[in-house]
């Protein structure tokens, strides 16, 4: 007999005892098993293909037929307490793992939680959120207007002569679309002037708050991305002193109730007569100091709208009158906040950005 071949030779008692000491090694190996590793590795002890119940399983064809159907039975018993004792211990242990992990995952809602930190509004954003409020509340609506214009609305229609500096490509930037050389990113707001009374019969009351550019160099105090906000009146009757008590209720509700404002000469193409908006300085109360130097702060440009402009539009400057002015959106918020260089409102410093607290 070849080593290690027991059988058929073995007794068949021998056999279910055999089998029965198998099922009492296998469930108490299984049932100590404290890892899915040492399972299997005791499932391969006690089951496998070289394990004691599988020899005397294979054995079973070899036991006379008298004594087959018991052995045989005792061996599919026993197979089968294993398998159940098996998997009962593999989703005990899955579980467990799970628990395990569950654990190591879990979330204490007892503490009071991290409170996310919320942005705060860009101070361009701010600036022009409340100035744009101060107009509607005056009776003004928004208007808008393309940041790509045509040379028409941008200048021949505001009345800015075909020799003006602003028209080179010194000053300007076109956009060179094949075909459209009249095409460049709008100067100034004083486009939508233009866009709003072609649209529109009178009376116009608007304000039109956007982006403009100019082909600049940036230093401390220009950017060739800036923002404004245009205003524009035209009805039967508008005068100077509409333009001026508008002008003084916008200082005071962002500059504060005590304000002035001054008037003096300027000249833009498309206002006639223009003038230059100044606002006794809100930090020295016009008594000069770093802010404002004289005690004042030269604003904006306004003036009454020139017929010419009108016409452009095909209002009739004989019954209608008007005022428009031109504010710079960065010039307040560096004005209000103290910013000595403009280039800070675009660099993204999250450190500057976040000390400007507005109403969202
Ligand atoms: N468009 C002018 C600028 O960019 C500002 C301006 C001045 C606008 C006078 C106006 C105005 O509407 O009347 O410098």
């Amino acid at each position: 007999m070849p080593a290690g071949r027991l059988w058929p030779l073995m007794d068949p008692d021998e056999m279910v005892r055999s089998l029965e000491a198998e099922r009492a090694r296998g469930v108490a190996l299984f049932g100590a098993a404290e890892t899915l590793d040492d399972l299997e590795a005791a499932q391969v002890e006690v089951m496998g293909r070289r394990s004691r119940f599988s020899a005397v399983q294979k054995a079973v064809g070899s036991v006379p037929p008298e004594d087959r159907k018991r052995v045989g039975q005792v061996a599919n018993d026993v197979r089968g307490e294993l398998q159940q004792a098996l998997a009962a211990r593999r989703e005990a242990l899955e579980s467990l793992a799970e628990d395990a992990l569950l654990d190591a995952d879990r979330i204490d809602l007892t503490l009071p939680g991290r409170a996310p930190r919320i942005g705060s509004l860009h101070p361009l954003t701010i600036v022009e959120r409340e100035a744009v409020e101060v107009f509607t509340s005056l009776g003004f609506r928004v208007a808008e207007g393309p940041e790509v214009e045509d040379d028409w609305h941008n200048f021949q229609a505001l009345n800015i002569p075909e020799d003006h500096p602003a028209r080179t490509m010194k000053d300007s930037l076109y956009v060179g679309v094949p075909g459209h050389p009249e095409l460049l990113l709008r100067t100034e707001t004083s486009a939508v002037q233009i866009r709003t009374m072609q649209s529109q019969p009178p009376p116009v009351f608007v304000v039109a708050p956007g982006r403009v550019y100019r082909r600049e160099t940036s230093d401390p105090t220009h950017l060739p991305v800036f923002h404004q906000i245009e205003g524009l009146a035209v009805d039967e009757g508008i005068t100077f002193a509409d333009l001026k008590g508008t002008l003084e209720a916008f200082a005071r509700a962002m500059f504060g109730e005590r304000r002035r404002i001054r008037l003096g000469p300027a000249f833009f193409p498309f206002v006639e007569p223009g003038c230059e908006v100044g606002v006794s300085c809100f930090r020295c109360e016009g008594a000069g100091c770093r802010v404002c130097g004289t005690g004042w702060i030269e604003l904006l440009g306004a003036g009454m709208v020139h017929p010419v402009v009108l016409e452009n539009c095909g209002y009739d400057s004989e019954r209608y009158t008007g005022f428009a002015f031109g504010l710079g959106i960065e010039r307040v918020a560096m004005l209000r906040y103290e910013i000595a260089d403009i280039r800070m409102l675009v660099d993204g410093d999250v450190r500057v950005l976040e000390q400007f607290q507005g109403v969202v």
